[in-house]
């Protein structure tokens, strides 16, 4: 079916202000619309689409949203999530640029939105270099979305309908010694995760949420970046052990993890089955050796 990749998440932030002149000033987003209480941002100087939508109020994740690729794949997804038992809700104009959407909730308790575009480029443009129009640190694009789960049965049951209702594919699972879930990555398309879901304490919805960046180069200048303007990274930079990105990793002044993310790899050939990695045996952290820190447990 045609699904895309992650389009834009809102998240709740405490201190809206300072939430929201980090994302701007120091992220280097840009404002594009507002609406009550919430402000949209873009990363894409093309594009004007947010991937970003901030809400005063608390932390973690409102929702996010996943393209599709036509309106009747979205009435396919709709007959597909009623047939997995799941409720959904079709909106009108709930957002800009997005005529027509289907709401529904994870039974992990994240709200899934998916939203027509049948426009959207099927990749994007490497040889245009706007690494100079950036502000900040200049992000790329929105990357993937780490959800929280506290409860295996509810990991699995979001697997289920992540994978049932909307075609997606484990492309790796981390476990404990008794086969509980730790984490899962799930892929829309070829990338090797659009979703991904952490063990955290409970209550939280959200992980962290990934933006692209170019390259190592890019890791540097950002860290650089960050922390002349006082934000430190929690971790890294490094190099994932499952996945093989290259990441780095903060708390954001809204009180919600981002990632900046680089090099996530592409999926070859046709597997279907993930591979399961066992806590203990594999450092699914780091490639090269740095240990997950112990902060990496809490979400928001
Ligand atoms: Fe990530």
């Amino acid at each position: 079916m045609g699904l895309q990749k992650l389009i834009w998440a809102e998240l709740a932030v405490e201190d809206f202000e300072q939430a929201l002149e980090f994302n701007v000033e120091v992220l280097g987003l840009s404002v594009v619309a507002k609406d009550g209480e919430s402000v949209h941002l873009s990363c894409d100087l093309d594009d004007p689409h947010a991937q970003l939508v901030v809400s005063p109020g608390g932390t973690g994740v409102r929702s996010f949203a996943l393209g599709v690729d036509s309106e009747d794949e979205l009435a396919r997804f709709e007959a597909r999530l009623a047939e997995l038992d799941v409720a959904t809700e079709r909106r009108s104009d709930a957002r800009p640029h997005q005529p027509v959407s289907l709401a529904f909730r994870l039974p992990t308790g994240q709200e899934v939105v998916l939203v027509p575009r049948p426009g959207r480029p099927l990749y994007r443009h490497q040889g245009f270099d706007v690494s100079s129009m950036r502000r900040g640190v200049g992000v790329a694009d929105l990357d993937h979305i780490t959800i929280a789960f506290s409860d295996d049965a509810q990991a699995r049951a979001t697997a289920h309908v992540l994978t049932e209702g909307l075609g997606f594919r484990i492309s790796d699972l981390f476990v404990n010694a008794d086969d509980e879930w730790l984490a899962a990555w799930t892929r829309a398309g070829e990338v090797h995760h659009d979703v991904g879901l952490i063990r955290c304490q409970a209550g939280a919805s959200l992980h962290h949420l990934a933006w692209t960046v170019d390259n190592m180069e890019h890791h540097k200048r950002a860290a650089d970046t960050l922390a002349s303007a006082g934000h430190l990274l929690e971790t890294g930079p490094g190099r994932h052990g499952v996945g093989g990105n290259l990441y780095s990793y903060l708390w954001t002044p809204g009180g919600n993890r981002y990632e900046l993310s680089a090099e996530m790899p592409r999926i070859l050939g046709e597997r279907t089955d993930p591979l399961v990695r066992k806590a203990g045996e594999f450092n699914s952290f780091s490639a090269w050796g740095a240990q997950r820190p112990e902060s990496f447990t809490r979400g928001s």
